[in-house]
């Protein structure tokens, strides 16, 4: 009798468990499934390779994408061209019509703001370990700078006093930054408290990547539901438009739902690739120079020549642009903080530079614009290695290096890849669209662009064989007539 009892009890139990379990799956299928049904159906079937008016760079947080705005981007566009600021999306006003660029860390589902025939999407996808690792360490990175401050209270009110006449956009205003760094913040002050408490201790730098007594251990990092619900197959649901900052109303919905039940992920996967199947152009942060010399062949190219042919934007973009500057000192103001955050760390290149602008971009072309790239990429990386260093210098002995990577345990890399199951499917994908896109910039270059370039180069060289060829022939007469001259002279002579 007990024992049936038991078993009884048992079964119900188990009913009772089922039963929300099963209606929850299916319930979720039903909405990733409609969500997916109906991304598919607003794909727009046109030239992906051809630049329309204007271009979304779809910022995936620690991709270095950071060096294809300033070294590229920011030399294509005027600043008027550029849509206002919207890497926090209370700020983003698509009312500005004639604006060209658009760079930010919000998703895909900005797309709904967007005239979608009229916009070409571009991003660029890093292997998800790595970039694992990037977030982790960047989250730190920022909130060691910090630990100037005596206290928590003191380094937050710090910030706030800070926010209104601070330059640019700051990293604490950024999704997904401004969860993560205050999340560390709070935590780097926390273990030095604990530390202070402690007295002196022995710190060994064996791996910085689990030294609880500076920071969090990585382990602990990816594990906690936050860096689920911001970090974790942060890629898939950025190209999807599904992350924690999306536009979209279901976004909440479905992710739980893919969190909760891996094989839906699936569904997920399949938007995000053919999402990416329609972009303009998709770089890969691991093959640097590659990517960024087909930027330069796919986009650049493309932005070079529209701002040529079509001169009624540059004139709009123009006589915006002194609009703006009309405005801008009153946005100095210093409790007029809202436009200034958009406009105001590129105030100093902005003045007087529409001319330059609009010259350069007439003599501007893809080797040139390499050129720069490489000087202004290398002088970047400069300025973000001294930042990280007198940053991690806070936490010293806990500085990242490429070979303590190496010594992370093979579990934790195992729990990052199977955290980002779906990331590291859509890596894969990206790879095969890069290798395609290798191969059509090289048909293209070798047809048209090729052609031009080497009737370019071919003009030079023919050119110079001809001035060659002609000074030749003139030397030649003058030195036929010289001598005859001189046969002439003799022969009169004799
Ligand atoms: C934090 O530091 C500030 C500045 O030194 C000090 O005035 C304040 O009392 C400190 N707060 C706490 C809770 O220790
Ligand atoms: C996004 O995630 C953060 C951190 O977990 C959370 O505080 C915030 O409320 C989330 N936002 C939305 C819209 O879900
Ligand atoms: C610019 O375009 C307009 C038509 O949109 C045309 O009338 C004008 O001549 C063009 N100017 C130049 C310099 O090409
Ligand atoms: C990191 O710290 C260790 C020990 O403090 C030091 O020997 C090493 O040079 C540092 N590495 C970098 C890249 O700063």
């Amino acid at each position: 009798m007990d024992p049936t009892l038991k078993l009884l009890a048992f079964l119900i139990l188990a009913l009772a468990n089922i039963r929300p379990i099963k209606s929850d799956f299916s319930h979720c299928e039903k909405v990733v499934k409609n969500w997916a049904f109906s991304s598919l159906q607003q794909r727009v079937k046109e030239d992906k390779h051809t630049l329309r008016d204007l271009l979304f760079f779809l910022h995936v947080p620690r991709t270095g994408g950071r060096t294809y705005f300033h070294c590229f981007l920011k030399r294509l566009y005027a600043n008027a061209q550029e849509c206002p600021r919207s890497y926090d999306k209370l700020r983003f006003d698509p009312r500005k019509q004639e604006c060209r660029l658009l760079t930010t860390h919000d998703d895909y589902s900005m797309m709904s703001k967007l005239p979608k025939e009229k916009t070409s999407v571009v991003t660029i996808l890093r292997n998800p370990v790595d970039r694992i690792f990037s977030t982790y360490e960047f989250s730190i990175e920022v909130a060691a700078r910090f630990l100037v401050h005596p206290n928590l209270t003191s380094a937050t009110k710090m910030v706030g006093r800070l926010r209104p006449g601070a330059t640019g956009v700051s990293t604490l205003d950024i999704w997904p930054w401004k969860y993560l760094v205050p999340w560390m913040r709070e935590d780097l002050f926390a273990r030095r408290d604990a530390r202070k408490r402690m007295g002196s201790i022995d710190i060994k730098r064996n791996n910085p990547y689990n030294m609880e007594e500076m920071v969090m251990p990585l382990q602990e990092y990816i594990n906690d539901p936050r860096a689920h619900e911001l970090v974790h197959n942060g890629e898939t649901f950025q190209v999807a438009g599904l992350t924690n900052n999306s536009y979209f109303a279901e976004s909440h919905e479905v992710r739980c739902c893919v969190q909760k039940h891996k094989i839906l992920g699936e569904h997920i996967l399949e938007v995000a690739k053919k999402r990416l199947d329609d972009m303009l152009y998709v770089g890969l942060t691991e093959d640097h120079r590659e990517s960024a010399t087909m930027f330069a062949n796919l986009v650049g190219a493309q932005v070079i020549s529209q701002a040529l042919t079509d001169n009624s934007s540059m004139e709009s973009a123009a006589n915006s642009k002194s609009e703006q500057q009309g405005s801008s000192h009153a946005e100095s103001l210093p409790d007029n903080d809202d436009n200034q955050d958009s406009t105001s760390d590129h105030k100093a290149d902005e003045i007087g530079s529409t001319k330059d602008l609009e010259e350069k971009k007439e003599t501007m072309t893809v080797g040139k614009l390499m050129e720069a790239y490489e000087g202004c990429m290398s002088s970047l990386r400069k300025t973000q290695s001294r930042r990280r260093k007198s940053s991690l210098k806070r936490i010293s002995p806990a500085n990242f290096s490429k070979e303590d990577r190496s010594r992370v345990s093979e579990v934790v890399i195992q729990q990052i890849r199977s955290l980002n199951h779906l990331d590291l499917e859509l890596y894969k994908y990206a790879q095969e669209i890069f290798a395609k896109q290798h191969k059509h910039v090289v048909e293209k270059l070798s047809s048209m662009e090729a052609e031009s370039m080497f009737n370019n180069l071919g003009g030079i060289t023919m050119w110079k064989f001809f001035s060659s060829a002609m000074c030749i022939v003139v030397l030649l007469a003058l030195l036929f007539l010289f001598v005859n001259a001189r046969r002439r002279m003799s022969k009169v002579k004799i």
